[in-house]
């Protein structure tokens, strides 16, 4: 592949043209796929209107790129080499060649049942290689998958395939999650009971426990797969087709759906993995995210497989049967390119450092992390304990929205610095701007981070919203892409993430919504008003704290158990309040809107600097929030 730089004086040479001449840097990465019909014109694009083009004109399958390709070339190495969660149990590795038919045999399944191009199919399976068969499917004849995280409830499923207009269900019987199992099928029928338009589900067996089946709807994957042909034409699509809906929690409503395209999603994952790993064809590359994340999507699935890389899938948990999980499973298949999130690192680091000192980590030679800033202390226990000094870590930001790396060291490219994902990727241009939508420039500055120049991999729409696309995204800065981060910026021109600017908060990794918890909340019978946001966690690096406004018929003994399993229920067990209050008011500014800036600093234990609630509505609330917090 073109434009892969090896030094960090060819990064800077490299990065320079790329915004010098951003259509011929993205045109030469291209020219590396196979395409039914080259591109008329590589991009056309419009930041206000948001309106963006990349490849127009250009056809393609991804999945003739993920499969057909290397089929030709390299059919017997393993595409997808699969550790189940029981280290007992027997790892399964499936070569480019199994991957390509099994693929085109569920393709033909998904025919059979009527699926088109541009219908669009849900997923809500484990972490199992038919999961990834699947997702490849829907691509693979035109359909347009969204995956849902199997720990999501069946009130959030059922949100989903609403919001997408869903056609078909793929799902599993359950999923084993450590020492749990988790009955997948019973939570999916549940939400179906809200969605009568999905007609046919699709069942894979995992557990293989009884399980109900509903007459005429419901399918078992194994018999499905016996009664097709195995050839299978894939789909020809146009370069801005859609390929997947992903959803993802917002500042304020409901989840969205963020739409990526078939043609620039692959340029721009393909080239990112290749770049930001330093990737090498006898890597074995691990990414310990579940293919529910963009994170799993990007980096499990398209872009290794693009790269013809063999890509590990793991079923299990990090602490299974003990928290020297990973590190077994590194020594095991001797893991090259290892990529998790700063709270895996963070729960680990808390377990003796022999779990992973008397494990042979040797085969390692990149680390990533994702999801969050990563803290120091984390970062250097990342980088002597497992990478023994000798492992640049890859501390990669981006986004759902943005299909790919941001902003990243590239490995055995870029000088890491900890704690900072350092300098954009070829191709990309952030901005720094003010408040008031001023671009500061050079070094030593400190703003929100927004980017001014399209690149292929990002999100083009909010399915069935495009408003709201603008609205979120595009209208806080004109002419800019705003991420919703802040960042710093130092002396060598690094960049530092600082965190989210607005209402969400990230958990463990995961993009929660305050908007969307409280909703969930109020919907509770007996709660009058709530007020969610994130308070500082040593693990999830921010804790959900919830403060609840509730009738006096609410039992105070159950109270705090109620509302946790309540929310567990509305959206599931990752939004689950870490600590829960009850108040009798929440601060609020004259115009009625709750004062978050207040239960923010409570939460984080800073009630000494609460600032001026003299202007707040209601400031005599101030001082029983302040009993009330402590008391919790
Ligand atoms: C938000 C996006 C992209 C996959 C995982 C999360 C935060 C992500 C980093 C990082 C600092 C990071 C940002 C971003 N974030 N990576 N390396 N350093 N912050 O995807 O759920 O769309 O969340 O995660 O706040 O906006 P997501």
């Amino acid at each position: 592949m073109k434009n892969i730089a090896k030094s960090f004086s060819q990064y800077n040479s490299i990065y320079t043209d790329s915004i010098r001449n951003p259509e011929k840097f993205w045109a030469e990465i291209a020219e590396d796929f196979h395409w039914h019909t080259p591109w008329d014109k590589v991009l056309e694009y419009d930041f206000d209107k948001v309106d963006i083009k990349w490849f127009q004109g250009a056809k393609l399958n991804i999945t003739e790129n993920c499969l057909d390709r290397h089929v030709f070339t390299q059919p017997d190495k393993t595409a997808i080499l699969w550790e189940p969660n029981e280290p007992g149990e027997s790892e399964v590795r499936i070569s480019y060649k199994e991957l390509h038919e099994q693929v085109c045999i569920f393709s033909n399944v998904l025919l059979k049942h009527g699926i088109k191009k541009g219908d669009r199919v849900i997923l809500y399976m484990p972490m199992v290689p038919e999961l990834a068969v699947a997702v490849l499917a829907c691509a693979r004849v035109g359909a347009v998958h969204s995956v849902v995280f199997a720990g999501f409830s069946a009130a959030s499923l059922s949100g989903r395939i609403n919001d997408c207009k869903a056609k078909m269900l793929i799902t599993a019987d359950g999923v084993y999650r450590g020492a749990k199992k988790v009955n997948l099928k019973k939570i999916a029928d549940e939400a179906l009971e809200d969605c009568p338009q999905i007609k046919k589900v699709i069942v894979y067996r995992r557990l293989r426990d009884d399980m109900n089946l509903v007459e005429g709807r419901d399918l078992l994957w194994h018999q499905e797969i016996e009664s097709v042909p195995k050839e299978n034409k894939a789909a020809v699509m146009d370069a801005e087709d859609p390929l997947f809906i992903l959803y993802t929690s917002g500042s304020t409503g409901k989840p969205k759906g963020l739409q990526h395209t078939c043609g620039g999603y692959m340029v721009y994952t393909a080239y990112t993995f290749q770049q930001t790993f330093g990737y090498k064809d006898d890597d074995v590359y691990w990414c310990t995210a579940d293919i529910g994340w963009i994170t799993g999507h990007s980096y499990i699935v398209y872009g290794p497989l693009l790269s013809g890389a063999t890509t590990l899938m793991f079923e299990g948990i990090p602490t299974f049967p003990d928290a020297g999980r990973f590190w077994d499973v590194v020594e095991k298949h001797k893991v090259t390119l290892f990529y998790t999130a700063p709270t895996a690192i963070r729960s680990l680091m808390a377990s003796p450092d022999s779990l992973a000192t008397d494990r042979d980590l040797s085969s390692l030679r990149v680390l990533g992390t994702v999801g969050e800033p990563i803290n120091e202390e984390a970062w250097h226990w990342y980088d002597k304990v497992i990478g023994k000094g000798k492992c640049p870590i890859v501390d990669t930001y981006w986004q759902t929205e943005t299909g790919g790396f941001m902003i990243s060291p590239l490995a055995h490219v870029t000088p890491t610095k900890p704690t900072f994902a350092t300098l954009p990727l070829p191709g990309i241009q952030p901005a720094v701007l003010t408040a008031d939508g001023k671009e500061l420039l050079g070094n030593n500055i400190e703003g929100a981070l927004c980017v001014k120049f399209p690149w292929p991999g990002m999100a083009r729409t909010i399915f069935g919203d495009h408003q709201r696309f603008i609205n979120t995204y595009f209208s806080a800065f004109k002419g800019h892409y705003f991420t919703g981060d802040g960042c710093k910026k130092d002396d060598d021109g690094y960049y530092r993430i600082t965190g989210r600017m607005d209402d969400v908060i990230i958990v463990s990794g995961h993009n929660l919504g305050t908007a969307e918890i409280e909703d969930a909340i109020n919907m509770h019978p007996n709660v009058i008003e709530s007020a969610v946001v994130g308070f500082p966690h040593d693990i999830k690096g921010s804790g959900i704290m919830t403060y609840v406004i509730t009738d006096n018929k609410m039992d105070s003994s159950s109270f705090e158990k109620e509302i946790r399993d309540w929310v567990s229920k509305e959206i599931g067990p990752i939004a689950k309040p870490d600590r829960i209050v009850a108040v009798g008011g929440l601060p609020k500014t004259r115009s009625g809107k709750i004062m978050r800036r207040i239960l923010r600093k409570l939460a984080a234990g800073e009630s000494d600097s609460l600032g001026d609630v003299s202007t707040l509505l209601n400031p005599e609330c101030v001082e029983e929030l302040k009993g009330a917090v402590l008391k919790s």
